[in-house]
């Protein structure tokens, strides 16, 4: 307990209520000798052995120092020195969230991983109405739950990701390309990665570094995009198809760079379909996930391209919204698949990779149920996990 929530709770009343012994302090934890040197390495150990770090409410103080790294008590020292998931469940009067002191602490946090179960909107304490309070008990646990049970859910899986946008050259200098940056893609090659994956991404030119534990081909154009997805294709059990990929080339290339003489007409050809071509050689079991970047009739064109294409899913992006798809650091999409259309919130990168691949990994179960019908209890075990 911190110096504030001391302030509301007495730490007995902590420790009799939840039987456990309550920290307080970072030099001498309650009951100890303060002479013993144990205590003062005691937030080293709390950090090793926790799974999550969860701290509810968190107050602006919390997440400021959070961010900045301050570490002048059990807490703020433990945080620095855990690598669990970390959640915060942030509580506090509706102008100190909403300042953009507390917004841009809340965004270093998010970049770094921390999961924010946002506040709610209502009375506050203050006696304002507005964003502050505290989440409802059980959205806290279901995002601590969700957090520990992610960790390795795609452990087995060979997940293959294609990202970023291909470049088609015109002449030693130039080339055809377009606005992805790829951070959708090495978003998903992250959360997969986490999640217990092993990760190929196949990657066109971005600016960004690769994430770690991954095993990154760089590609530039869409035929050399073709030949690095389709000669891993045997060891993939899932491919995601995040990549902007050229549809047309220039029909030939000059040696030389072209000279500036009035109009230019430039004959194109289209490029191969690398995900029709993985639909087509897929093995049973692999499941293909394409994405969409749209301007009109989203839906529509979204629906066309999925039975077009005969993937499982297409993670549809409408690119006309603003700050929202084309190299934002944020996006919301609707997940298509034959039978249903999900939309998901518009969160960052990040975090919708992790929401993508939860609806991914739901188009496994009819496959689990078919396993499980020969033995009743992986039945009952597979049942029970919904
Ligand atoms: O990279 P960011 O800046 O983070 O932006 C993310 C994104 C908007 C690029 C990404 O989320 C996205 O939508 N990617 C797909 C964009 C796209 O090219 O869509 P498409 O409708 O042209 O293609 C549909 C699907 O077919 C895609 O999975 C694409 O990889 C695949 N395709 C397309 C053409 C082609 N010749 N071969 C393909 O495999």
């Amino acid at each position: 307990m911190t110096a504030a929530a001391q302030q509301f709770i007495a730490p007995l009343t902590f420790a009799a209520l939840t039987g456990h012994k309550v920290i307080t302090d970072l030099w001498t934890p309650e009951g100890s000798d303060p002479g013993d040197a144990s205590s003062a390495i005691e937030h080293i150990d709390a950090a090793q052995s926790t799974d999550a770090l969860v701290v509810a409410p968190a107050t602006a103080d919390i997440l400021a120092k959070f961010a900045h790294g301050i570490a002048d008590d059990f807490l703020t020292t433990m945080y620095l020195a855990t690598t669990a998931p970390v959640i915060v469940a942030p509580a506090m009067n509706a102008n100190m969230w909403n300042h953009a002191a507390t917004q841009a602490n809340l965004e270093i946090l998010a970049n770094r991983h921390v999961r924010i179960v946002a506040p709610e909107s209502g009375y506050l304490a203050c006696g304002m109405v507005g964003a502050g309070r505290l989440a409802e008990n059980r959205g806290i646990v279901d995002t601590v739950l969700s957090v520990l049970l992610h960790r390795n859910d795609l452990a087995g899986e060979t997940v293959l990701i294609t990202a970023g946008g291909t470049r088609e050259a015109l002449d030693p200098v130039r080339f055809l390309g377009n606005r992805s940056s790829g951070k959708m893609g090495y978003a998903m090659a992250e959360a997969a990665q986490r999640r217990g994956a092993r990760v190929i991404l196949v990657s066109a030119p971005t600016a960004l570094r690769a994430p770690a534990n991954v095993e990154v081909v760089p590609v530039v154009t869409t035929q050399q995009m073709r030949d690095a997805v389709l000669g891993r294709l045997d060891q993939a059990s899932i491919v995601i198809k995040a990549a902007a990929v050229a549809d047309y080339r220039p029909r030939s290339q000059a040696d030389q760079k072209m000279r500036r003489k009035g109009p230019l007409t430039l004959e194109l050809e289209p490029t191969e379909d690398i995900l029709a071509a993985v639909v087509e050689q897929r093995r049973p079991g692999m499941l293909v996930v394409g994405f969409a970047a749209e301007t009109e009739d989203v839906l529509a064109h979204g629906r066309d391209k999925l039975l077009r294409k005969g993937a499982d899913a297409i993670v549809l992006n409408d690119v006309s919204r603003e700050g929202v798809g084309f190299d934002s650091d944020r996006n919301a999409v609707t997940f298509l698949t034959r039978d249903r259309a999900i939309e998901l919130p518009e969160l960052t990168k990040r975090e919708l990779a992790d929401q993508i691949l939860d609806e991914i990994l739901t188009l496994r179960s009819p496959r689990k149920e078919v396993l499980s019908e020969s033995d009743p209890d992986l039945s009952m075990s597979l049942g029970e996990q919904g």
